[in-house]
């Protein structure tokens, strides 16, 4: 029986859009319906942007302050038997268009006891952004049954060039020495994988079987090494977001002060003290292996 598929997405490239269409392609192949709703910002992120746009959404992202939205129509998106989120990661944080989704009391009664696929596409960093979202499904009462991340494979130093590149100047493809920025044409395609598994959930209906044969075909990936990282980064951005808001009562020109100073000491950061704790990391790992998997 054809079955009803309701993915809620926003994006500024385009990217999440492309990675959502690839795992619904065998969906809508099968014969069931597939709706795209798109999460509409008042004041949307320009694509390129801005180093300044850019910077402007950290605080609001990390201290999960929604942005304005368009109301989003609900009207055809009754009865599915599948939500799918289809998310990016703005500053190790959901991005603010998706503060507002889960934070819109009719989108809350809407995921109230829905199946929900949450879908990823960001640089490298992604855990604890999926943590707040889940958080956010949990006090919904949507059912969480599975999440796919889809990531640029290049190594953390080369990511960062590459989606400023991206992002900043509009320039996605590989060229000189830097490969493409983003998820990978490959990866991209791939993803069609995950939408036969999902089609084969809909039919049975084993939807606590569903995550681990997402894992099985590679849909959650995550470095030790890049989760060490994010997570101090996480909590220092913490500190960052809510200073800057805090200083931003007083005049503007605070706010674009300290922006730009969080603007420079995440770039020594990046390129200075991450790799210094990298190598501590490495040293320690395999004690703190150990010590895992003894408890
Ligand atoms: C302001 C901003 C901050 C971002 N921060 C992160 C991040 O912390 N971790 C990460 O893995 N990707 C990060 N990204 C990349 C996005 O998650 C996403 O992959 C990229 O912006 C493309 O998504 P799109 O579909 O919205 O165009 C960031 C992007 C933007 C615009």
């Amino acid at each position: 029986m054809a079955k009803k598929i309701v993915v809620f997405y926003y994006t500024q490239t385009g990217q999440t859009l492309q990675i959502a269409q690839s795992v619904c392609r065998p969906l809508a192949e099968a014969g069931h319906t597939v709706i795209y709703k798109e999460i509409i910002p008042g004041r949307p992120l320009p694509y390129p942007c801005s180093g300044k746009s850019f910077f402007q959404v950290f605080p609001e992202s990390r201290e999960a302050i929604p942005c304005e939205i368009k109301p989003i129509d609900l009207s055809d998106a009754a009865g599915a038997d599948l939500v799918i989120i289809a998310y990016q990661v703005w500053f190790l944080s959901p991005s603010t268009p998706f503060h507002a989704f889960f934070q819109n009391t009719a989108i809350q009664q809407y995921l109230h006891g829905k199946n929900c696929l949450t879908l990823t596409g960001c640089r490298n960093m992604w855990v604890m952004a999926q943590t707040k979202v889940r958080a956010y499904l949990r006090d919904a009462a949507g059912k969480w049954t599975g999440h796919i991340v889809l990531q640029d494979r290049h190594p953390n130093l080369v990511s960062v060039i590459t989606i400023v590149r991206w992002l900043l100047y509009g320039k996605k493809e590989r060229s000189g020495l830097l490969p493409a920025a983003g998820i990978s044409a490959a990866d991209l395609s791939h993803a069609a994988v995950f939408g036969q598994i999902i089609a084969g959930t809909l039919h049975s209906g084993q939807w606590n079987c569903l995550q681990e044969q997402l894992e099985k075909a590679g849909a959650v990936r995550c470095k030790p090494s890049i989760l060490f990282m994010e997570k101090a980064g996480h909590r220092i951005f913490g500190l960052w977001a809510k200073f800057i808001l805090r200083k931003s009562k007083r005049p503007a020109a605070h706010r674009e002060f300290l922006l730009r100073l969080f603007k420079y000491y995440l770039f020594v950061v990046l390129y200075f003290i991450a790799p210094i704790g990298l190598i501590f990391f490495y040293l320690a790992y395999p004690f703190l292996r150990r010590q895992n998997n003894s408890k």
